[in-house]
């Protein structure tokens, strides 16, 4: 088992654009990808990307619990079962987007409203070498969006089209917390 450090926003790998795996069932690979896993339990996120690791190689993990479907709304979703993408590669389904929040391993401490298909199909090769085809739409295809982007050296925030609504999870959560208060009381906030 190893935890691999995470390479934060600013260190130039994230900006590269990986190289293709030439083979996925590469003992390198396998390893890689235990790796990420590893590193991906120990930092509870919905994904990991091999840049993130200092690895330029199109290798990326998904997985969303079905809470977390849950709290995005999506109630009905049964979650994404951990998934293994190996060159993975995606097709929007139609030209529409929406915006939801997003935060990232790293961009530590930070999360912003960003735009995204809400529907795309993706095609990507398992660690068996095997090629496989989803359909994914809201949250889903957003992890799978933002995972792939890691892939061409794109972070979340250069995909935002207002900054405004971009910032600090803490005190994001301070200010719902004292608005939540705040009508507890019956104040009026602004
Ligand atoms: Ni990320």
């Amino acid at each position: 088992m190893a935890i691999l450090k995470i390479a934060r926003m600013g260190h130039p790998v994230l900006r590269e654009v990986a190289a293709p795996v030439a083979d996925p069932t590469a003992p390198e690979i396998q390893q890689l990808l235990q790796d990420m896993l590893d590193t991906l339990e120990d930092a509870d996120g919905a994904g990991l990307a091999a840049p993130q690791v200092h690895v330029p190689l199109r290798v990326a993990l998904v997985q969303v619990p079905a809470e977390r479907l849950e709290q995005e709304g999506e109630d009905d979703g049964p979650g994404i079962p951990l998934t293994a993408m190996i060159n993975p590669v995606i097709e929007p389904l139609s030209d529409e987007q929406e915006h939801g929040w997003e935060a990232c391993l790293s961009v530590p401490g930070l999360a912003g409203s960003v735009p995204r298909f809400t529907r795309i199909r993706y095609r990507y090769q398992t660690p068996d070498g095997d090629t496989v085809e989803r359909e994914a739409t809201g949250f889903h295809a957003r992890v799978v969006q933002h995972q792939c982007d890691h892939l061409d050296g794109i972070l979340y925030p250069m995909r935002m089209d207002d900054m405004a609504q971009f910032g600090f999870v803490q005190e994001m959560q301070n200010a719902r917390r004292r608005n939540t208060e705040d009508q507890a009381n019956g104040q009026a906030t602004d």
